[in-house]
């Protein structure tokens, strides 16, 4: 059994200016980026690749018009390789902007066009969450469709996972915290995973150790940028062993259940998450109560200093000063999606729920849904 795999390379440094140095930026380059992040951090390097600022193409998560449109722009370019700097959005569009182009970005998804890699891809994160540097996975809406789906294959691995802590400093407080309980649960759900082994398990409990006791150190003195600056790397590197971690092992019933709400009603992706979090645990620990989960509430207990019986409570004490728990229907859920999301779980999130602790029935994830409305 294959036990631990990181494809791109994984590079760390202090400054953008060190990065510039190593990686040498210019003919053949072109960037992809918010232009929010290319004013502080690659202006000042005096580089003069070509930009193209992804939000010029839409807002929000990845489209396929988003990424088609981006695809017509950038012919006008001469590159081999493409550096992406940003958020999930950017990297998941650039791992399919390093492929060869399709009439259409849509056949890509649906496996009408296969994918084969011809541009280098360098990925430099700006939040501290989805992995996505280090993980195959690219997201996108696929507008024509009515649906999201996943492309993750060989050929959607960056080449270069680039780490640099400062391109952190801007982050606002709501999308640090969204993205680093993402980070935390992506730790957390593969610890649990049944294809954890202990490589990913590593990686796990050290993400997970690091981005709880951060929080405790950061919550003492109030979530805002200044108190976060000498956390940042702590923060980034956690997220990146999380990657690593749910990229070998993979994540399982709360992103499953997540992308209901997530999708019907636009909740970014760690909010949604942490909604479902605690539940699915307290679930866990009623059906085997002894297994791994019993080790992972030992550490959360031991980081939250409590008795490992208020460990759930006192979890939530924690992430609510980040994050607001709240009923599903002050989303705009209504009673009768209790059956119709319990229902598109079960039928489009297969690939997560194998991952899941123990087998979750049917009637049990109607529960979750019920108990969160
Ligand atoms: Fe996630």
């Amino acid at each position: 059994m294959q036990a631990l795999r990181v494809a791109p390379k994984i590079y760390i440094f202090d400054s953008f200016k060190e990065f510039h140095e190593e990686f040498n930026l210019g003919k053949g380059d072109i960037l992809v980026t918010n232009e929010w992040m290319y004013t502080p951090y690659i202006k000042p390097l005096g580089t003069d690749i070509p930009v193209i600022y992804q939000e010029k193409y839409g807002k929000g998560e990845p489209s396929d018009e988003m990424i088609d449109a981006m695809v017509s722009e950038m012919k006008k370019y001469e590159y081999d390789r493409i550096i992406a700097f940003g958020g999930g959005t950017i990297v998941d569009i650039c791992k399919i902007l390093a492929l060869e182009p399709a009439e259409k970005s849509v056949d890509l998804f649906t496996g009408k066009k296969k994918p084969v890699k011809v541009k280098e891809l360098v990925v430099i994160p700006s939040t501290c969450g989805t992995g996505s540097e280090v993980t195959n996975v690219a997201i996108a809406e696929l507008k024509t469709l009515h649906t999201k789906k996943g492309l993750a294959v060989e050929e959607t691995y960056a080449d270069a996972a680039v780490l640099i802590p400062e391109s952190l400093q801007g982050l606002p407080d709501y999308v640090f915290a969204t993205s680093s309980i993402d980070a935390l649960i992506h730790a957390a759900e593969s610890y649990l995973s049944p294809k954890a082994n202990p490589f990913t398990e590593m990686y796990s409990l050290k993400a997970m150790t690091m981005i709880m006791e951060g929080y405790k150190t950061l919550l003492k003195k109030g979530n805002n940028a200044e108190n976060r600056k000498a956390l940042l790397k702590d923060f980034l590197l956690a997220s990146n062993y999380a990657g690593i971690a749910f990229g070998n092992a993979g994540c399982g019933a709360v992103h499953a259940l997540s992308y209901a709400i997530g999708g019907a009603f636009h909740v970014p992706h760690g909010e949604a998450n942490y909604q479902f979090f605690t539940e699915i645990f307290k679930t866990y620990m009623r059906k085997n109560p002894t297994g791994k989960i019993a080790s992972i509430n030992e550490i959360f207990a031991n980081i939250l200093d409590c008795h490992v019986e208020d460990v759930y409570d006192e979890l939530e004490n924690l992430l609510n000063q980040l994050i607001a728990k709240k009923p599903l229907r002050e989303y705009g859920m209504s009673e009768a999606q209790i059956d119709e999301f319990a229902k598109m779980t079960v039928d489009n999130q297969q690939r997560l729920l194998a991952n899941n602790y123990v087998y979750l029935s049917d009637e049990e994830i109607r529960d979750i849904f019920a108990n969160l409305y």
